[in-house]
């Protein structure tokens, strides 16, 4: 069975909007956990757009599955990180002026800066994933710094323009994860994974794990968060 990590960041943003109290990404965690997530993830981004520090300190505190924490390899970011220990540190590249994480991190062009965060971050016993794009030089440098996991960045393949075009797409992501397990790496996918495009991926054993955020917030609004979680799962794993 495949695992899913729920992304709370948008509860955040929705506070944010009008910087109060609620809602508190904090609760939906808790909910997410209820309808059956493995993992609650969060983006502690630079600007704090949307999580706040004190989120981070609650869920760690909170959190009954695993808390993974998506950030920048900064020294910030790494010194938070291994202050408040997630159990597990996404890397990620960030760019201000993005709405989203907009492609993976170029970790062939940075492999000094990268394995130095690595090092820092597994010596302080948190687990280490490594946001790619779905390509060969990107996987091996990721396995040559010591990552423990690559999450695949799906975030093409989800705006594919055509049925062809996915479908070419999803195979290039399956090679691309036949190729990551060969290499010992775990394998997740995420970014921009929805209740429709995800039905390719029920039951393929090349992905251990997937990341999603938005579009089970977004059902949320609708039908509430057990329930979002709870219809995910079930186009995942059938
Ligand atoms: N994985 C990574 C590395 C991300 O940056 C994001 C967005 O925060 C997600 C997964 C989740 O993407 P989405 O919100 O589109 O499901």
């Amino acid at each position: 069975m495949a695992k899913l990590e729920v992304n709370v960041d948008h509860v955040a943003t929705l506070r944010q909007a009008r910087l109060i109290d609620e809602p508190d990404p904090v609760t939906a965690a808790v909910l997410a956990e209820l309808g059956g997530a493995d993992g609650i993830i969060v983006h502690l981004r630079e600007d704090r757009r949307h999580i706040q520090d004190r989120d981070l300190t609650l869920l760690r505190q909170t959190v009954k599955t695993r808390l993974n924490l998506e950030m920048a390899a900064t020294p910030e970011m790494i010194g938070i990180a291994c202050q408040t220990k997630p159990d597990m540190v996404t890397l990620v590249p960030e760019k201000r002026a993005e709405l989203t994480t907009e492609g993976g991190l170029d970790v062939a062009n940075h492999q000094a800066h990268l394995q130095e965060a690595v090092r820092t971050l597994k010596a302080a016993g948190i687990l280490v994933s490594l946001f790619v794009d779905p390509q060969p030089q990107q996987i091996q440098a990721a396995a040559a710094i010591g990552a423990d996991y690559v999450e695949l960045h799906t975030g093409t393949y989800a705006e594919a323009a055509s049925e062809v075009e996915a479908e070419k797409l999803f195979e290039e992501l399956l090679a691309a994860a036949a190729h990551a397990r060969q290499l010992g790496l775990v394998v997740k996918a995420g970014h921009g994974l929805n209740y429709r495009n995800i039905k390719r991926f029920r039951g393929r054993k090349e992905f251990a794990e997937y990341s999603i955020g938005h579009s089970i917030i977004s059902r949320a609004v609708y039908v509430g968060l057990e329930r979002a979680v709870r219809e995910m799962i079930a186009l995942i794993n059938g």
